[in-house]
């Protein structure tokens, strides 16, 4: 009801008359790459973080992230398959490859099974588990936190045998042990960062891929016939140029019968090009490194790496720019830890709070659900990055990332073939997520995108 009274409102807010409006128009008859959702991680300890928080303040966190209606309405998770030998499945060796495994699982998994119960129970579909590296007696260098390969991999032999398929079995159990808890993981990774070396759980590949190449065969035969309705990733490397060249050897030597998703972080280079592969790409892991920012409120001042403005900037370049189905942040919920920028919501007093990355998460997370497609959208406006959505549900979602410093104005026709309701949201220094008034004309409605802001716009079915 309040949105289509809102249609009605006519002139009032802070619309300040300016040159003319451009021409927007949204078109809901093209169709263009498939959004599956926006995610982050509870990994690395956080997810028993959030259990152990005094149960108040964790259910608004838990709202915060999830919540449709007043929160993210984040609908990814990923969760880490630890390698370390007091967190995995499988912590001593079975001294050869071809041994028979000694798999154990403590219904816990670092407070990973209760953090994915209440994300399915906001709704939360789509569980993404990845493994950092494989038990470390699985690879070259005995260790699951220094560089190596898998053993038995192109170009590595080790004297306890091949382990591909060992690993297979091992993250196939991973995914039953979450079964047994009455949790559907719905894709699988066995990579992290491939392309650097670094002093935690890690597992090399060559810049060719050669390692997953000679690996993802097996993993799929593993998955199939363990009648697991399982997706497979390839390769989160720690950046998008290198993500793009894995792809290119992955997709030259006919990977794609076997993956699903071509995956890949953001710390060296932001996704800004279309990967080569018809795959859909996903954003799987981005953050603000440790230590280079803080933890901040501030939406816009300068264009720093923690502020939201360069997120909202960053969201909308990957989707649009390089064609993303899902965008994922680091970690979610963190309790005191304003010294650093790579979780959404701190507690810094009694409450959780959002950083202003939060929010720009929001103003697209919310409002574009899992299993839109992008659509076409025809008319420009200066220093504004314009994306638009159609959801299943067949409600249009535009959104106008405005990164200059003057205000425009955008006459958006209403799509065609409706009678809809319009809403329209602002993000930027003085509102987060705020519905804000704006006019109707006739078939179009004119907004007001401030600069440094993110507009969003709903358009629905009168019901
Ligand atoms: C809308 O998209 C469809 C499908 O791509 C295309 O055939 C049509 O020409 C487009 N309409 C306009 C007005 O651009
Ligand atoms: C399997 O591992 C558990 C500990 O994880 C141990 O208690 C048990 O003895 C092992 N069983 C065999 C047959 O090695
Ligand atoms: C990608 O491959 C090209 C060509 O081999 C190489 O020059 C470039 O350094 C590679 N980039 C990364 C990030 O690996
Ligand atoms: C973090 O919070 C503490 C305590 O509230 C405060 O003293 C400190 O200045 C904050 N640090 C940053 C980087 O915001």
């Amino acid at each position: 009801m309040k949105a289509i009274a809102l249609v009605t409102v006519g002139l009032v807010g802070s619309i300040v008359p300016t040159a003319t409006a451009a021409k927007i128009k949204i078109n809901t008859s093209s169709k263009l790459q498939r959004i599956d959702g926006f995610g982050f991680s509870q990994a690395f300890g956080r997810a028993s973080e959030f259990q152990a928080a005094d149960p108040e303040l964790r259910k608004k966190a838990l709202d915060l992230l999830f919540d449709t209606k007043t929160g993210a309405g984040f609908s990814i998770i990923r969760n880490w398959i630890p390698s370390t030998t007091a967190l995995s499945i499988e912590p001593n060796s079975p001294g050869l490859a071809s041994n028979k495994p000694n798999y154990t699982w403590d219904g816990d998994d670092e407070g990973q099974v209760w953090f994915t119960k209440q994300a399915v129970s906001y709704g939360v579909k789509t569980i993404y588990a990845d493994a950092w590296s494989a038990p470390g007696y699985m690879k070259t260098n005995g260790d699951e936190a220094t560089p190596g390969y898998l053993c038995g991999t192109t170009g590595h032999t080790c004297s306890t045998g091949d382990w591909r398929q060992a690993f297979a079995n091992y993250l196939v159990q991973y995914v039953k042990f979450y079964e047994q808890e009455g949790l559907d993981i719905t894709h699988l990774g066995f990579l992290n960062e491939p392309d650097i070396e670094v002093g935690y759980s890690q597992m090399q590949i060559s810049p060719n891929a050669q390692e997953a190449i000679s690996f993802i065969p097996t993993l799929y035969e593993t998955v199939k016939r363990a009648h697991l309705d399982l997706r497979l990733t390839c390769c989160d490397a720690v950046g998008w140029d290198s993500q793009a060249n894995y792809t290119n050897h992955l997709m030259a030597t006919g990977m794609q019968k076997y993956l699903d998703i071509i995956s890949s972080h953001m710390y060296s280079d932001d996704a800004t090009f279309p990967l080569k592969t018809n795959l859909p790409t996903w954003l799987t892991e981005a953050g603000v490194e440790t230590s280079t920012a803080p933890f901040t409120t501030t939406w816009y001042d300068n264009g720093a790496l923690n502020e939201g403005m360069t997120w909202a900037s960053k969201l909308a370049t990957g989707f649009v720019d390089a064609g993303l189905s899902a965008y994922l942040f680091w970690e979610g919920f963190e309790i005191g830890q304003n010294q650093s920028a790579s979780h959404l919501v701190d507690v810094l007093g009694d409450e959780p709070e959002p950083s202003s990355v939060y929010y720009a998460f929001t103003m697209w997370s919310r409002f574009i659900r899992p299993g839109a497609n992008r659509i076409a959208v025809s008319g420009a406006l200066p220093n504004v990055i314009i994306a638009a959505f159609q959801n299943n549900d067949k409600s249009v979602i535009a959104i106008f990332t405005n990164s200059g410093s003057s205000s425009q104005l955008a006459d958006i026709a209403i799509p065609a073939g409706k009678k809809p309701s319009a809403q329209v949201w602002l993000t930027d220094n003085d509102h987060r997520v705020s519905e804000i008034n704006f006019k109707r004309r006739g078939s179009s409605i004119e907004v007001a995108i401030p600069p440094n802001s993110v507009i969003t716009v709903k358009f629905s079915s009168r019901l």
